[in-house]
């Protein structure tokens, strides 16, 4: 019997199940191979007792349109940063991979399937070079991991931005008000890109592209004329102006690594005010209504794409790599050249060229 592994590790993101549907299903058609899921990413394993749960075709049923993981997933911790209590209450981390290594050798597993994003397949390059089985899936719904054309859950969260930005355009219209909506992506604009282009923004402010508050400022008033008019601002949470660092939130949660990002928007309306701008100003944050709910279709055809994909890989042996989706065909590519650099939107790029074609503000 063969045993593989499933663990989602990273944000949920629409497409997740769709992934572990296919992987079950394609498995299912295989003689002697078991599929299993760890429950919160690679937690299952390491928790005394393990939480660790058969996925069968049974199980899987229906699952590809649900939106999160069956699994559950966690963005804190690990296996190379496990967190300890410390006898005076604060905080420690210590290295468990030898010991979840151990632990699936015990447990008969072959091989792993880790379905997550740049943060997750860092660590499956480690635990590959540990001498763990390992296949790498990406998942981000910010599309930010190279090596592949898109990541699933992607197009899903763009489709729930347009929706946003189709929506506020009539509100705004009606108000006679400039919208500031905010959306996901913490290095990489490819969220808030295809959204304004997508739906008719004036304004798009990415990470790559630092924005002068003056440019953005002109953009909005060539919208108004007596008073009159309205515009719809699109600004990824990780964007920030000319000289200045990303907007943060507090976070005190245990084992969470990343800087929590928000208030981009709340600081955009802040500056046009000071830089004298006199329209009103209002600001939607979209936050996780991006990677909640239901894949469309595109995603979940994507994800079983990527699920199939990598239960054959796992049918070869050829670990250490990860899926990659090089349109038309599904590849594998080395887990190291995938983490090696992240996915951002180039000057260079169709989409940058095209939202300025269209007369869509960068914000430089
Ligand atoms: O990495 C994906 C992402 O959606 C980022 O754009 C965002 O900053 C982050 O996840 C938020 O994650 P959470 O609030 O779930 O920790």
């Amino acid at each position: 019997m063969n045993r593989l592994l499933i663990a989602t590790g990273g944000g949920d993101c629409p497409g997740l199940n769709a992934v572990i549907r296919a992987i079950v299903h394609r498995a299912s058609q295989e003689k002697d191979w078991e599929i299993l899921g760890s429950i919160q990413a690679f937690n299952g394993v390491l928790w005394e007792p393990n939480e660790i749960v058969v996925l069968n075709d049974q199980k899987v049923k229906g699952i590809h349109f649900q939106g999160g993981t069956i699994i559950e997933t966690t963005n804190k911790g690990g296996p190379f940063g496990w967190p300890i209590k410390n006898k005076d209450g604060s905080w420690s981390e210590v290295d468990r991979s030898d010991e979840m290594i151990r632990r699936l050798q015990y447990l008969g597993i072959d091989g792993v399937i880790s379905i997550g994003g740049d943060g997750s397949q860092r660590i499956s390059q480690k635990l590959w070079e540990k001498g763990l089985n390992i296949i790498g899936v990406p998942k981000t719904i910010d599309n930010d991991l190279s090596s592949t054309d898109s990541t699933f859950g992607f197009q899903t969260a763009v489709q729930i931005a347009t929706e946003s930005v189709d929506k506020l355009v009539t509100t705004a219209a009606s108000h006679n008000r400039v919208f500031v909506m905010e959306v996901m992506g913490r290095d990489a604009g490819w969220i808030a890109l295809n959204a304004a282009v997508a739906g008719g923004a004036e304004v798009a402010l990415i990470p790559e592209n630092d924005y002068d508050i003056n440019k953005v400022k002109e953009a909005l008033e060539k919208r108004f004329h007596h008073n009159r008019g309205f515009a719809v601002v699109v600004i990824s949470e990780g964007a920030k102006p000319k000289g200045g660092t990303v907007a943060t939130l507090e976070n005190e949660e245990v084992g969470y690594h990343n800087k929590r990002l928000g208030g981009a928007a709340t600081r955009l309306i802040h500056e046009l005010k000071e830089a004298g701008f006199k329209q009103d100003m209002r600001e939607t944050v979209l936050g996780h209504l991006q990677r909640g709910g239901v894949p469309i279709a595109y995603d979940r055809v994507l994800s079983a794409k990527y699920g199939v994909k990598a239960f054959e890989m796992a049918l070869e042996g050829d670990y250490g790599k990860m899926v990659a989706y090089h349109h038309p065909d599904f590849v594998s590519v080395p887990l190291k050249e995938a983490i090696a650099k992240p996915n951002l939107v180039e000057e260079k790029n169709q989409l940058v060229k095209t939202a300025l074609g269209l007369g869509i503000c960068l914000g430089n």
